[in-house]
């Protein structure tokens, strides 16, 4: 039997956003993989000294692509790399590119933004809405469109509670967010609504959706909006992290004893969800828009969107989080870990002051003078400044339960045939957190901390003898 999801893609032409980012990376695998798509054109900016094409031919590279590689050892002949970046005038692709996407081009997976916090927001500005508005612009000029998905995230309306799928309104329009800037700087620093702007990632990703939800160019196109991705679960192999966003920064930091308090209600939900699960969601959200605006009349309605979430299906605490990140801990604890995994929830900044100033500031600093005393260069506190920085970035994220509904995604999986769940699987009905966590420390383990199964017994000994230290204290 044939997948009807992977069918959709059959001798057509997808252009991915971002690909060079942990999203885009797994959805261009799982395309080439698993979809007969004929090429995939991907838009790569040059960085430091690589250009778009090494950047590219440096990632397929990488193992994540190893399961593709063997299955189909010419991959890289369905890829086409496109130079460009988002701020640039027309995106900064050539007018032979652009033509060859207008040409050539049916689906449009838009996953590259800025994704950090604390992104000057004149820049979070040009990269995630001028950016997107670009390629909205480009792919009306596209002769055989036939889906637009832009990757948002379940946090774009980050000051709500309760996010439903469907558009709500923001506190200043893009285009009144443009006229600010061509007033002058100062206009956007004195402005009252950017001021109250700590989180220019999630402010940029609400207006963006503001400005697809008319539809003003009238392009088949959904929303899908993830909450916080973590290591692969089960494809291309278990147990895949590459870098330290999010909750992999909060396991690796725990993990290896940095951090000693989490900054939030033990009872409140963190949703996680696995890339793999995210990829296959969005392909299918893909197949969705394609189908659902084949009939031309539904090209002018007001996009769809897919809240991609597990915690409607398979709610998380940050209690049995923690409690399962430590399971796993005590069974392969790193060895590369400082001090013992310690977990201290608290909401209340004084006690965070207190607890930093006596867990990390003291012992930190005597760790400084031991090392200045070796003739080292004293590092440890200000690492610690950076891990803080991090944590005080998500504190507004993390004191917060929120409250998703994804009746469209999941009905989105209802539609879905027996053979594209088996090949698209990302349903959370009865998720198993417990071993999905057990995976991701391990994941955490061996990708970020470099760390394989050979030096478990080891680390065990150690983490006992720190243990004792800690008693006999
Ligand atoms: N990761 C999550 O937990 C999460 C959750 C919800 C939603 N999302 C959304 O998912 C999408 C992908 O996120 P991710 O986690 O894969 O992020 P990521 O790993 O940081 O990747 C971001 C991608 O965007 C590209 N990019 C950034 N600025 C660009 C520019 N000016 N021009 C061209 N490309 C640019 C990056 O290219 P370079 O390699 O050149 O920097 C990279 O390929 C984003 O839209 C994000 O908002 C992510």
């Amino acid at each position: 039997m044939q997948s009807n999801v992977a069918e959709t893609f059959r001798n057509g032409t997808a252009l991915v956003t971002g690909c060079t980012g942990v999203l885009g990376k797994l959805l261009t695998e799982k395309l080439l993989r698993s979809c007969p798509v004929k090429t995939i054109a991907i838009i790569v900016r040059n960085k430091k000294e690589f250009t778009a094409e090494q950047r590219a031919e440096n990632i397929y590279k990488e193992t994540i692509f190893d399961c593709l590689r063997e299955k189909k050892p010419n991959f890289m002949n369905h890829i086409k790399v496109i130079d460009g970046y988002l701020e640039g005038p027309d995106l900064g692709i050539s007018s032979t590119d652009r033509e060859w996407i207008i040409e050539n081009v049916n689906f449009v997976f838009h996953c590259a933004a800025t994704v950090r916090f604390n992104e000057p927001l004149e820049k979070a500005i040009k990269i995630n809405i001028q950016g997107t508005e670009k390629l909205l612009a480009l792919a009306t000029e596209i002769k055989n469109i036939k889906g637009f998905v832009h990757v948002s995230t379940a946090y774009s309306n980050f000051y709500l509670d309760e996010i439903k799928e469907q558009f709500y309104p923001v506190p200043i329009t893009a285009k009144d967010l443009y006229d600010l800037l061509d007033i002058e700087d100062s206009s956007i620093k004195n402005n009252s609504i950017l001021r109250r702007c700590s989180n220019t990632y999630y402010f940029t990703k609400a207006i963006t959706e503001n400005l697809i939800s008319t539809n003003d160019n009238r392009l088949p196109i959904s929303i899908f909006r993830p909450s916080i991705i973590g290591c692969t679960q089960s494809e291309p192999f278990s147990g895949w992290v590459k870098n330290l966003n999010a909750a992999t920064g909060v396991i690796v930091s725990h993990i290896i004893g940095m951090t000693t308090f989490p900054m939030n209600n033990s009872t409140y939900r963190i949703d996680i969800i696995p890339i793999d699960y995210t990829v296959n969601a969005l392909i299918s959200v893909m197949w969705d828009t394609v189908q659902r605006c084949q009939d031309s009349s539904q090209k002018y309605t007001e996009p769809k969107i897919f809240n991609f979430v597990s915690g409607v299906e398979s709610p998380l605490t940050y209690a049995d989080f923690f409690n399962n990140i430590f399971n796993s801990y005590r069974e392969a604890p790193p060895l590369s870990a400082v001090w013992y995994y310690l977990c201290i929830f608290t909401t209340n900044p004084l006690t965070i002051k207190v607890l930093r100033f006596l867990l990390h500031t003291v012992p930190n600093a005597f760790m400084d003078l031991y090392l200045l005393a070796i003739g080292k260069k004293p590092k440890i506190l200000k690492m610690y400044g950076k891990l803080e920085l991090s944590h005080d970035l998500l504190r507004s994220f993390v004191v917060r339960n929120w409250t998703f509904h994804n009746n469209n995604t999941r009905e989105l999986w209802s539609l879905l045939s027996q053979e594209d769940r088996k090949t698209f699987w990302y349903s959370f009905e009865e998720f198993d957190f417990k071993e999905y966590i057990k995976i991701y420390v391990q994941a955490v383990r061996k990708c970020i901390l470099d760390e394989d199964q050979s030096n478990i017994k080891e680390a065990l000994a150690k983490t006992r003898s720190t243990i004792s230290e800690k008693k006999s204290d």
